[in-house]
Protein backbone atom coordinates (compact mmCIF):
# COMPACT_ATOMS: atom_id res chain seq x y z
CA UNK A 1 0.00 0.00 0.00
CA UNK A 2 1.54 2.86 -1.27
CA UNK A 3 -0.01 5.68 1.08
CA UNK A 4 -1.68 5.90 4.75
CA UNK A 5 -3.90 8.29 4.24
CA UNK A 6 -7.74 8.69 3.93
CA UNK A 7 -8.29 6.27 0.83
CA UNK A 8 -5.28 3.73 2.02
CA UNK A 9 -7.69 3.23 4.97
CA UNK A 10 -10.93 2.93 3.35
CA UNK A 11 -8.90 0.46 1.27
CA UNK A 12 -7.38 -1.83 3.86
CA UNK A 13 -10.37 -1.75 5.73
CA UNK A 14 -12.10 -3.36 2.43
CA UNK A 15 -9.32 -5.91 1.35
CA UNK A 16 -8.41 -6.96 4.79
CA UNK A 17 -12.36 -6.83 5.79
CA UNK A 18 -14.24 -10.23 7.25
CA UNK A 19 -12.69 -13.07 6.85
CA UNK A 20 -10.65 -11.72 3.87
CA UNK A 21 -6.96 -13.64 3.10
CA UNK A 22 -5.79 -10.91 0.93
CA UNK A 23 -3.10 -8.90 3.07
CA UNK A 24 -1.45 -5.73 3.31
CA UNK A 25 2.12 -7.59 3.41
CA UNK A 26 4.33 -3.29 3.51
CA UNK A 27 3.20 0.08 3.40
CA UNK A 28 4.84 3.01 2.24
CA UNK A 29 4.38 6.38 3.86
CA UNK A 30 6.37 9.60 4.01
CA UNK A 31 6.49 10.35 7.36
CA UNK A 32 7.91 6.98 10.08
CA UNK A 33 5.04 7.83 12.27
CA UNK A 34 2.21 7.63 10.25
CA UNK A 35 3.67 4.09 8.27
CA UNK A 36 4.24 2.86 12.15
CA UNK A 37 0.70 3.75 12.79
CA UNK A 38 -0.89 2.11 9.75
CA UNK A 39 1.00 -1.14 10.21
CA UNK A 40 0.25 -1.63 13.52
CA UNK A 41 -3.53 -0.62 12.82
CA UNK A 42 -3.95 -3.32 9.88
CA UNK A 43 -0.87 -5.86 11.24
CA UNK A 44 1.19 -5.12 8.72
CA UNK A 45 4.65 -6.69 8.63
CA UNK A 46 6.72 -3.99 6.55
CA UNK A 47 6.19 -0.46 6.54
CA UNK A 48 9.00 2.11 5.07
CA UNK A 49 9.67 5.26 4.39
CA UNK A 50 10.99 4.49 1.12
CA UNK A 51 8.40 4.19 -1.85
CA UNK A 52 10.70 1.69 -3.87
CA UNK A 53 11.35 -0.39 -0.59
CA UNK A 54 7.92 -1.35 -0.44
CA UNK A 55 7.22 -2.06 -4.23
CA UNK A 56 10.43 -3.84 -4.78
CA UNK A 57 9.27 -5.87 -1.68
CA UNK A 58 9.96 -9.58 -2.22
CA UNK A 59 6.41 -10.31 -0.50
CA UNK A 60 4.24 -7.97 -2.37
CA UNK A 61 2.06 -8.95 -5.74
CA UNK A 62 0.12 -6.34 -6.18
CA UNK A 63 1.03 -2.65 -5.99
CA UNK A 64 -1.92 -0.58 -4.51
CA UNK A 65 -1.58 3.36 -4.87
CA UNK A 66 -3.11 5.64 -2.56
CA UNK A 67 -1.42 8.77 -2.93
CA UNK A 68 -1.66 12.57 -3.54
CA UNK A 69 -2.54 13.31 -7.40
CA UNK A 70 0.55 14.38 -8.75
CA UNK A 71 2.35 10.86 -7.24
CA UNK A 72 0.32 8.84 -9.27
CA UNK A 73 3.44 9.31 -12.38
CA UNK A 74 6.17 8.30 -10.01
CA UNK A 75 4.29 5.23 -7.69
CA UNK A 76 3.13 3.76 -11.58
CA UNK A 77 7.03 3.80 -13.17
CA UNK A 78 7.78 2.56 -9.75
CA UNK A 79 5.93 -0.65 -10.23
CA UNK A 80 6.81 -0.50 -14.30
CA UNK A 81 10.47 -0.94 -13.08
CA UNK A 82 9.82 -4.08 -10.70
CA UNK A 83 7.34 -5.40 -13.14
CA UNK A 84 4.43 -5.36 -10.36
CA UNK A 85 0.61 -5.21 -10.72
CA UNK A 86 -0.49 -2.26 -10.45
CA UNK A 87 -3.84 -0.61 -8.81
CA UNK A 88 -4.11 3.08 -8.46
CA UNK A 89 -6.69 5.30 -7.16
CA UNK A 90 -8.77 7.90 -9.17
CA UNK A 91 -8.11 10.46 -11.08
CA UNK A 92 -5.37 8.34 -12.89
CA UNK A 93 -3.67 11.25 -14.31
CA UNK A 94 -3.71 15.09 -13.84
CA UNK A 95 -4.46 15.28 -17.44
CA UNK A 96 -4.48 13.14 -20.46
CA UNK A 97 -1.00 13.40 -21.11
CA UNK A 98 0.03 12.13 -17.78
CA UNK A 99 -2.55 8.92 -17.86
CA UNK A 100 -1.13 8.05 -21.55
CA UNK A 101 2.19 7.79 -20.48
CA UNK A 102 1.18 5.98 -17.64
CA UNK A 103 -1.42 3.71 -19.60
CA UNK A 104 1.44 2.98 -22.21
CA UNK A 105 4.26 2.28 -19.50
CA UNK A 106 2.06 -0.58 -18.06
CA UNK A 107 0.98 -2.17 -20.87
CA UNK A 108 4.64 -1.98 -22.67
CA UNK A 109 5.81 -3.68 -19.07
CA UNK A 110 2.97 -6.19 -19.99
CA UNK A 111 1.44 -5.40 -16.09
CA UNK A 112 -1.66 -5.96 -14.67
CA UNK A 113 -3.63 -2.55 -14.50
CA UNK A 114 -6.37 -1.69 -12.67
CA UNK A 115 -8.52 1.67 -11.75
CA UNK A 116 -10.03 1.77 -8.63
CA UNK A 117 -13.24 3.73 -10.05
CA UNK A 118 -15.04 2.37 -6.73
CA UNK A 119 -17.90 3.92 -8.02
CA UNK A 120 -18.47 1.98 -10.67
CA UNK A 121 -18.60 -1.23 -8.56
CA UNK A 122 -21.40 0.10 -6.00
CA UNK A 123 -24.29 -2.75 -5.64
CA UNK A 124 -27.01 -0.01 -7.03
CA UNK A 125 -24.21 1.00 -9.97
CA UNK A 126 -24.30 -3.12 -10.42
CA UNK A 127 -27.55 -3.71 -9.94
CA UNK A 128 -28.67 -0.70 -12.48
CA UNK A 129 -25.96 -1.39 -15.04
CA UNK A 130 -27.48 -4.97 -15.75
CA UNK A 131 -30.48 -3.64 -15.85
CA UNK A 132 -29.43 -1.01 -18.62
CA UNK A 133 -26.91 -3.53 -20.38
CA UNK A 134 -30.40 -5.82 -20.78
CA UNK A 135 -32.56 -3.06 -22.46
CA UNK A 136 -34.51 -2.52 -19.38
CA UNK A 137 -34.50 1.35 -20.86
CA UNK A 138 -33.88 0.72 -24.06
CA UNK A 139 -31.76 3.09 -25.90
CA UNK A 140 -29.66 5.47 -23.31
CA UNK A 141 -30.38 9.34 -24.06
CA UNK A 142 -29.32 10.97 -21.04
CA UNK A 143 -26.86 9.71 -18.19
CA UNK A 144 -26.61 12.44 -15.65
CA UNK A 145 -23.99 11.81 -12.27
CA UNK A 146 -23.52 14.37 -9.53
CA UNK A 147 -21.29 14.26 -6.43
CA UNK A 148 -20.90 17.58 -4.46
CA UNK A 149 -19.51 17.67 -0.45
CA UNK A 150 -18.21 20.62 1.55
CA UNK A 151 -14.43 20.11 0.35
CA UNK A 152 -11.89 17.81 0.67
CA UNK A 153 -9.84 16.54 3.25
CA UNK A 154 -6.52 17.54 3.04
CA UNK A 155 -4.07 20.61 2.24
CA UNK A 156 -2.72 19.16 -0.88
CA UNK A 157 -6.42 18.65 -2.60
CA UNK A 158 -6.33 22.77 -2.63
CA UNK A 159 -3.66 23.33 -4.32
CA UNK A 160 -3.40 23.01 -8.20
CA UNK A 161 -0.03 21.82 -8.84
CA UNK A 162 -0.62 18.50 -6.57
CA UNK A 163 -4.22 17.90 -6.85
CA UNK A 164 -3.69 19.34 -11.03
CA UNK A 165 -7.55 20.64 -10.53
CA UNK A 166 -10.36 21.28 -8.39
CA UNK A 167 -13.58 19.47 -8.14
CA UNK A 168 -13.72 18.85 -12.00
CA UNK A 169 -10.82 16.49 -11.34
CA UNK A 170 -11.29 15.44 -8.00
CA UNK A 171 -15.23 14.74 -8.27
CA UNK A 172 -15.50 14.83 -12.04
CA UNK A 173 -14.01 11.63 -13.07
CA UNK A 174 -16.10 9.23 -11.09
CA UNK A 175 -19.17 11.11 -12.88
CA UNK A 176 -17.57 10.86 -16.14
CA UNK A 177 -16.86 7.13 -15.57
CA UNK A 178 -20.49 5.94 -14.46
CA UNK A 179 -21.89 8.10 -17.36
CA UNK A 180 -19.43 6.23 -19.86
CA UNK A 181 -20.62 2.74 -18.37
CA UNK A 182 -24.60 3.35 -18.51
CA UNK A 183 -24.16 5.53 -22.21
CA UNK A 184 -21.30 2.03 -22.93
CA UNK A 185 -17.96 2.02 -22.97
CA UNK A 186 -16.93 1.54 -26.55
CA UNK A 187 -19.22 4.59 -27.69
CA UNK A 188 -17.00 7.54 -28.49
CA UNK A 189 -17.50 11.07 -26.15
CA UNK A 190 -16.71 13.59 -28.36
CA UNK A 191 -17.46 16.76 -27.32
CA UNK A 192 -17.86 18.88 -23.95
CA UNK A 193 -19.57 21.83 -22.91
CA UNK A 194 -18.75 23.13 -19.22
CA UNK A 195 -19.26 25.45 -16.72
CA UNK A 196 -16.83 26.21 -13.96
CA UNK A 197 -16.59 28.62 -11.12
CA UNK A 198 -14.33 29.37 -8.00
CA UNK A 199 -17.64 30.28 -6.21
CA UNK A 200 -16.77 30.26 -2.49
CA UNK A 201 -13.31 28.73 -1.67
CA UNK A 202 -10.01 31.01 -1.83
CA UNK A 203 -8.61 28.71 -4.12
CA UNK A 204 -7.24 29.00 -8.07
CA UNK A 205 -9.02 25.91 -9.09
CA UNK A 206 -12.81 25.57 -9.25
CA UNK A 207 -15.27 24.41 -6.79
CA UNK A 208 -18.34 24.24 -8.44
CA UNK A 209 -18.65 22.85 -12.41
CA UNK A 210 -21.89 21.59 -14.33
CA UNK A 211 -20.67 19.81 -17.70
CA UNK A 212 -22.70 18.09 -20.92
CA UNK A 213 -20.66 15.28 -22.12
CA UNK A 214 -22.02 14.80 -25.90
CA UNK A 215 -21.52 10.75 -27.31
CA UNK A 216 -20.71 9.63 -30.88
CA UNK A 217 -24.28 8.14 -30.88
CA UNK A 218 -26.50 10.71 -29.68
CA UNK A 219 -26.91 10.20 -26.11
CA UNK A 220 -25.88 13.08 -23.51
CA UNK A 221 -23.41 12.41 -20.46
CA UNK A 222 -23.64 15.25 -17.33
CA UNK A 223 -21.63 15.67 -14.35
CA UNK A 224 -22.14 18.20 -11.45
CA UNK A 225 -19.69 18.67 -9.14
CA UNK A 226 -19.11 21.05 -6.16
CA UNK A 227 -16.78 21.58 -3.28
CA UNK A 228 -18.89 24.17 -2.14
CA UNK A 229 -22.17 22.04 -1.30
CA UNK A 230 -23.64 22.15 2.19
CA UNK A 231 -25.18 18.63 3.82
CA UNK A 232 -22.82 15.99 3.65
CA UNK A 233 -21.93 13.56 0.17
CA UNK A 234 -24.29 13.87 -2.26
CA UNK A 235 -24.06 11.02 -4.75
CA UNK A 236 -26.88 10.54 -7.22
CA UNK A 237 -27.16 9.56 -10.51
CA UNK A 238 -29.59 9.62 -12.81
CA UNK A 239 -30.45 7.20 -16.28
CA UNK A 240 -33.12 7.75 -18.64
CA UNK A 241 -33.75 6.01 -21.85
CA UNK A 242 -35.89 5.11 -24.46
CA UNK A 243 -38.12 2.48 -22.46
CA UNK A 244 -37.02 3.84 -18.50
CA UNK A 245 -35.74 5.41 -16.44
CA UNK A 246 -33.84 5.14 -12.69
CA UNK A 247 -33.18 7.28 -10.32
CA UNK A 248 -29.72 6.31 -7.74
CA UNK A 249 -28.96 7.53 -4.51
CA UNK A 250 -25.99 6.23 -3.29
CA UNK A 251 -25.26 8.20 0.35
CA UNK A 252 -27.60 10.67 1.60
CA UNK A 253 -30.63 8.50 1.50
CA UNK A 254 -30.15 5.28 2.07
CA UNK A 255 -33.35 4.25 3.99
CA UNK A 256 -31.43 4.84 7.26
CA UNK A 257 -33.00 7.72 9.22
CA UNK A 258 -32.12 8.53 12.38
CA UNK A 259 -32.45 11.66 15.04
CA UNK A 260 -30.33 11.71 17.82
CA UNK A 261 -30.25 14.78 20.32
CA UNK A 262 -26.27 14.32 20.35
CA UNK A 263 -25.73 12.42 23.36
CA UNK A 264 -23.01 9.80 22.63
CA UNK A 265 -22.93 10.95 18.79
CA UNK A 266 -20.07 9.62 17.05
CA UNK A 267 -18.57 9.24 13.31
CA UNK A 268 -22.07 9.25 10.63
CA UNK A 269 -20.78 8.52 7.46
CA UNK A 270 -17.80 10.12 5.14
CA UNK A 271 -18.03 14.34 5.01
CA UNK A 272 -21.17 14.36 7.39
CA UNK A 273 -21.72 17.62 8.47
CA UNK A 274 -23.24 16.78 11.60
CA UNK A 275 -23.34 14.13 13.86
CA UNK A 276 -27.02 15.58 15.81
CA UNK A 277 -30.81 15.99 15.02
CA UNK A 278 -32.10 14.46 11.65
CA UNK A 279 -29.11 12.28 10.78
CA UNK A 280 -28.51 9.84 7.45
CA UNK A 281 -26.31 7.09 8.19
CA UNK A 282 -24.53 4.67 6.27
CA UNK A 283 -25.35 1.34 6.71
CA UNK A 284 -22.03 -0.30 5.36
CA UNK A 285 -20.10 2.73 3.91
CA UNK A 286 -17.19 -0.12 2.60
CA UNK A 287 -19.85 -1.73 0.48
CA UNK A 288 -22.22 1.18 -0.33
CA UNK A 289 -18.99 3.14 -1.86
CA UNK A 290 -18.54 -0.04 -4.32
CA UNK A 291 -14.77 -0.98 -2.71
CA UNK A 292 -15.39 -4.57 -1.65
CA UNK A 293 -16.83 -5.35 -5.15
CA UNK A 294 -14.11 -3.60 -6.53
CA UNK A 295 -11.27 -5.32 -4.92
CA UNK A 296 -13.29 -8.83 -5.42
CA UNK A 297 -12.81 -7.65 -9.33
CA UNK A 298 -9.17 -6.70 -9.18
CA UNK A 299 -7.80 -9.58 -7.66
CA UNK A 300 -9.87 -11.98 -9.15
CA UNK A 301 -9.18 -10.60 -12.90
CA UNK A 302 -5.29 -10.97 -11.57
CA UNK A 303 -5.14 -14.51 -10.49
CA UNK A 304 -7.73 -15.13 -13.53
CA UNK A 305 -5.23 -13.23 -16.12
CA UNK A 306 -8.06 -10.73 -17.34
CA UNK A 307 -8.69 -7.27 -17.50
CA UNK A 308 -10.97 -5.89 -14.60
CA UNK A 309 -13.77 -4.10 -15.60
CA UNK A 310 -11.76 -0.96 -14.57
CA UNK A 311 -8.62 -0.08 -16.04
CA UNK A 312 -5.83 2.36 -16.92
CA UNK A 313 -7.05 2.99 -20.36
CA UNK A 314 -10.85 3.89 -18.93
CA UNK A 315 -8.85 6.27 -17.01
CA UNK A 316 -7.01 7.79 -19.47
CA UNK A 317 -10.43 7.69 -21.57
CA UNK A 318 -11.91 9.58 -18.52
CA UNK A 319 -8.64 12.41 -18.10
CA UNK A 320 -9.19 13.11 -21.71
CA UNK A 321 -13.24 14.02 -21.29
CA UNK A 322 -11.98 16.62 -18.07
CA UNK A 323 -9.05 17.57 -19.77
CA UNK A 324 -11.73 19.01 -22.66
CA UNK A 325 -14.56 20.10 -20.03
CA UNK A 326 -11.30 22.38 -18.39
CA UNK A 327 -11.04 23.83 -22.54
CA UNK A 328 -14.54 24.87 -22.58
CA UNK A 329 -14.52 26.37 -19.13
CA UNK A 330 -11.74 28.60 -20.35
CA UNK A 331 -13.51 28.81 -23.91
CA UNK A 332 -16.93 28.89 -23.34
CA UNK A 333 -17.38 26.77 -25.80
CA UNK A 334 -18.20 22.97 -26.95
CA UNK A 335 -14.43 21.57 -27.08
CA UNK A 336 -13.76 18.14 -28.34
CA UNK A 337 -12.55 14.94 -26.57
CA UNK A 338 -8.70 14.62 -27.83
CA UNK A 339 -7.98 10.79 -27.83
CA UNK A 340 -4.82 9.90 -29.38
CA UNK A 341 -5.90 6.51 -27.89
CA UNK A 342 -9.01 4.99 -29.02
CA UNK A 343 -10.27 1.26 -28.87
CA UNK A 344 -14.34 1.44 -29.30
CA UNK A 345 -16.69 1.92 -32.02
CA UNK A 346 -15.93 4.39 -35.08
CA UNK A 347 -18.64 6.69 -36.72
CA UNK A 348 -21.54 5.27 -34.88
CA UNK A 349 -24.49 6.64 -35.56
CA UNK A 350 -28.09 7.70 -33.64
CA UNK A 351 -30.16 4.59 -33.93
CA UNK A 352 -33.68 5.22 -35.45
CA UNK A 353 -36.63 4.09 -32.98
CA UNK A 354 -39.39 5.34 -35.24
CA UNK A 355 -42.41 2.75 -34.23
CA UNK A 356 -45.31 2.02 -36.99
CA UNK A 357 -48.54 2.47 -36.27
CA UNK A 358 -49.99 0.92 -39.56
CA UNK A 359 -48.95 1.32 -43.07
CA UNK A 360 -49.80 5.27 -43.23
CA UNK A 361 -48.58 6.89 -39.63
CA UNK A 362 -45.37 6.47 -37.04
CA UNK A 363 -46.51 6.54 -33.81
CA UNK A 364 -45.32 9.69 -31.82
CA UNK A 365 -47.29 9.07 -28.37
CA UNK A 366 -50.12 7.31 -26.72
CA UNK A 367 -51.79 7.62 -23.84
CA UNK A 368 -55.14 7.30 -21.56
CA UNK A 369 -56.76 10.43 -21.23
CA UNK A 370 -59.02 10.99 -18.34
CA UNK A 371 -62.44 9.24 -19.60
CA UNK A 372 -60.41 6.08 -19.96
CA UNK A 373 -60.47 6.81 -23.78
CA UNK A 374 -57.01 6.24 -25.56
CA UNK A 375 -55.61 8.63 -27.38
CA UNK A 376 -53.08 8.15 -29.80
CA UNK A 377 -50.20 11.46 -31.49
CA UNK A 378 -49.61 10.41 -35.05
CA UNK A 379 -47.09 11.14 -38.00
CA UNK A 380 -48.18 10.85 -41.38
CA UNK A 381 -45.41 8.82 -43.09
CA UNK A 382 -45.26 10.74 -46.76
CA UNK A 383 -46.76 14.03 -45.78
CA UNK A 384 -45.10 14.30 -42.47
CA UNK A 385 -48.47 15.74 -41.03
CA UNK A 386 -49.50 15.10 -37.38
CA UNK A 387 -52.68 14.23 -36.29
CA UNK A 388 -54.26 12.52 -32.99
CA UNK A 389 -57.10 10.03 -32.90
CA UNK A 390 -59.43 8.87 -29.67
CA UNK A 391 -59.88 5.38 -29.84
CA UNK A 392 -62.76 3.89 -27.34
N1 LIG B 1 -13.41 7.40 -3.64
C1 LIG B 1 -12.19 7.46 -4.06
O1 LIG B 1 -11.85 6.77 -4.99
C2 LIG B 1 -11.22 8.39 -3.42
C3 LIG B 1 -11.55 9.08 -2.26
C4 LIG B 1 -10.59 9.94 -1.68
C5 LIG B 1 -9.35 10.09 -2.27
N2 LIG B 1 -9.05 9.42 -3.42
C6 LIG B 1 -7.75 9.58 -4.10
O2 LIG B 1 -6.75 8.99 -3.27
C7 LIG B 1 -5.53 9.70 -3.39
C8 LIG B 1 -5.06 10.08 -1.99
O3 LIG B 1 -6.07 10.87 -1.39
P1 LIG B 1 -6.41 10.78 0.19
O4 LIG B 1 -7.77 11.26 0.33
O5 LIG B 1 -6.03 9.46 0.73
O6 LIG B 1 -5.40 11.88 0.72
P2 LIG B 1 -4.74 11.95 2.17
O7 LIG B 1 -4.14 13.30 2.26
O8 LIG B 1 -5.71 11.52 3.21
O9 LIG B 1 -3.61 10.86 2.12
C9 LIG B 1 -2.52 10.96 1.22
C10 LIG B 1 -1.38 10.07 1.60
O10 LIG B 1 -0.26 10.44 0.81
C11 LIG B 1 0.79 10.89 1.63
N3 LIG B 1 1.47 12.04 1.02
C12 LIG B 1 1.00 13.29 0.93
N4 LIG B 1 1.91 14.08 0.31
C13 LIG B 1 2.96 13.29 0.03
C14 LIG B 1 4.22 13.53 -0.57
N5 LIG B 1 4.57 14.71 -1.03
N6 LIG B 1 5.06 12.48 -0.68
C15 LIG B 1 4.70 11.27 -0.25
N7 LIG B 1 3.53 11.00 0.35
C16 LIG B 1 2.67 12.00 0.49
C17 LIG B 1 0.13 11.28 2.94
O11 LIG B 1 1.05 11.24 4.00
C18 LIG B 1 -0.94 10.21 3.04
O12 LIG B 1 -0.39 8.98 3.47
C19 LIG B 1 -5.81 10.88 -4.33
O13 LIG B 1 -5.39 10.56 -5.63
C20 LIG B 1 -7.33 11.02 -4.28
O14 LIG B 1 -7.87 11.56 -5.46
C21 LIG B 1 -9.95 8.55 -3.98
Amino acid sequence: MLGSGFIGRFYADSIQAHRSKDKIVSVYSRREQSARKFAEDYDVPHWTTEMEAAVNHPDVDMVCIALPNNLHEAAVMACVKAKKAVITTKPLGRNAEEAKRMLEAVEKAGIFNGYLEDLCYTPKFLKTLESVQGGALGRILWAKSRETHPGPHSEWFWDLEQAGGGCILDLGCHCVEISRNYIGKDIKPIEVMCWAETQVKPIPAEDHAIALVKYENGAIGQFEVSWTFRGGLDLRDEVMGTEGTVWVNNFLRTGLEMFTSGKGAHYVAEKAESNTGWLFPVGDELADLGYNHMFTDMFNACDEGREPRETFYDGYVVNAVLDAAYRSAKSRQWEPVKLEIWRGREGVQQESTLTDYDDQYYLIKEEVIHDGRTKVILKDKQSGKVIEKVTA
